[in-house]
């Protein structure tokens, strides 16, 4: 490795403080990486030593893990990620226009960075944020209903230093790395700043409430006909079956998907074939 001796002592001070908040060190895997991304801006040769070492792992294991996830960076990262959402979604309403626009602007193609550092341009999946689509993340901070236009104009204030707002979340724009420190694990303070979900997010429950609506109770092991929703009575009052004691009358499969724990999903299915 060859991190400068005080880095390397602060790395290992703040890596111990990650592991110790997990049962078994390697299960810190991924916060540490974060960590020395925040470091190095992304995950350098000596991250990869760093936590492997740190946790006990191989090399290999470490780097299996590193290039699995997208947020993890194997080359040097711009300080901005640009993610532009292309899910059908945010595609159909502009999405690929924006990235298309964003890459000729730039002069750089997906998961690639621009000659002076600052941009990452990413093509990304579905944020769950559709109803403000398209939608583009910044350091995986939202900016919705974006176009053409104004993601250029994103990046022109990014570029002269001009203060830029999410739209929901922090009010300011941290750094790549900034992020990253806070995906290992260590608070900025600001996760209550800023709005959260939007009145779109909301239309929904407001409209059900406003009407009186509910969902229709589910009734296990039964298909979800228009016939046997609009017949179903109101919701129970009562509390839901617990999921460790499911009752008699509940079909085979309720039972199964009641008593479901982790790595035995698949036992429990193959006793309700049969
Ligand atoms: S499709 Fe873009 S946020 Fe869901």
């Amino acid at each position: 490795m060859t991190y400068a001796p005080q880095i390397l002592d602060t790395l290992r001070g703040e890596a111990a403080e990650v592991i110790a908040r997990y049962p078994s060190p390697r299960s810190a895997l991924l916060p540490l990486l974060h960590l020395c991304q925040s470091v190095d801006g992304y995950v350098s040769p000596d991250a990869i030593a760093f936590c492997a070492e740190t946790l006990g792992l191989t090399g290999a294991e470490v780097s299996a893990v590193a290039t699995f996830y997208t947020q993890f960076k194997r080359q040097p990262n711009g300080r901005y990620t640009l993610g532009v959402c292309v899910t059908s979604l945010c595609a159909i309403m502009g999405g690929d226009s924006i990235f298309d626009r964003l890459s000729e602007y730039l002069a750089v193609g997906h998961d690639q960075t621009t000659a002076d550092g600052l941009f990452t341009l990413e093509r990304i999946e579905c944020n769950a944020a559709c109803d403000y689509a398209p939608v583009m993340m910044v350091n995986w901070e939202f900016f919705d209903n974006q176009s053409p236009a104004s993601a250029v104009r994103l990046v022109d204030d990014l570029r002269a230093g001009r203060p830029v707002r999410p739209t929901r979340g922090p009010d300011t724009l941290a750094t790549f790395q900034d992020v990253a420190r806070v995906l290992a694990g260590f608070e900025d303070g600001r996760a209550g700043e800023g709005p959260a979900a939007g009145a779109p997010s909301r239309a929904g429950l407001e409209l059900a409430a406003a009407n009186g609506w509910s969902a229709p109770p589910i009734r296990v092991g039964q298909a979800a006909t228009p016939d046997a929703v609009a017949s179903s009575p109101a919701p129970p009052s009562a509390p839901a079956p617990s999921a460790k004691a499911p009752p008699a009358e509940l079909g085979g499969a309720a039972a199964a998907e009641a008593g479901r724990t982790g790595s035995d999903t698949g036992q429990q299915e193959g006793k309700v074939a049969k």
